[in-house]
């Protein structure tokens, strides 16, 4: 299971018992500030789950892609979208081209969709092949890397050079999707908010 934003570790430790509980094997949370995944670093610890939960700070996009250029991923069962709204559909278009969704076996969570970026994102989920195709062509990402491009990218001479160099990649239309979403109104009424869950099909 990767997670992309860790914050202090609550989702990690929660998700991370229960994934052990499942008989799973590894939850990789990605966090890009070092003073959250500090704190959750040392609750992981204390929940007794270092064995199993491995934080790692940096863009969450630029993580990605080095666990598969060092062969510590090569797919992902489930993936946990938590981390800033406007990074969903991007990160969603690197796991698809990074190939780390398997069909028939990977499901996406992503928390908080209700508003802004999330819907789009949503909408992506929602769309035929064709529709797919024009959203990435509309959204300028980049059509020009392949996968193995990409793992080549991110031994940019800095860090700096490969988290531009990937932050837009376009994704795989051919993947299709059945998604779930399960709405509820936050603190405010006004708030609406849900959870998107998302099943590659076959
Ligand atoms: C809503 S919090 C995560 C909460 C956590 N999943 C939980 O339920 O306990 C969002 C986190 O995402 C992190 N974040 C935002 N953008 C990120 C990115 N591009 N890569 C990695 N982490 C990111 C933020 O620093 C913040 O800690």
């Amino acid at each position: 299971m990767v997670e992309l934003g860790g914050y202090v570790g609550y989702s990690a430790i929660r998700f991370g018992d229960a994934l052990r509980r499942a008989g799973g094997k590894q939850y990789l949370s990605l966090e890009i500030n070092s003073d959250y995944a500090a704190v959750a670093g040392k609750l992981v610890e204390l929940a007794g789950l270092g064995d199993i939960v491995r934080i790692i700070v940096a863009p969450a996009h630029l993580t990605l892609v080095r666990l598969v250029h060092d062969k510590i991923i090569d797919h992902v069962e489930l993936l946990f979208l938590d981390h800033f709204k406007d990074r969903y559909l991007p990160d969603l278009w690197l796991v698809e081209r990074l190939g780390l969704l398997k069909r028939g076996v990977s499901t996406i969570v992503a928390d908080n969709i209700g508003r802004g970026p999330t819907l789009e994102y949503l909408a992506y989920l929602q769309a035929d092949t064709a529709d797919k195709r024009k959203k990435i062509e509309q959204s300028g990402a980049r059509v020009d890397l392949d996968r193995a491009e990409l793992l080549q990218a991110v031994r940019a001479k800095s860090e700096e050079a490969a988290v531009t160099a990937i932050e837009n990649v376009a994704g795989d239309p051919s993947l299709e999707y059945e998604t779930e979403l399960h709405e509820f109104t936050g603190r405010h009424p006004s708030h609406k908010d849900g959870v998107a869950i998302t099943e590659v099909k076959a």
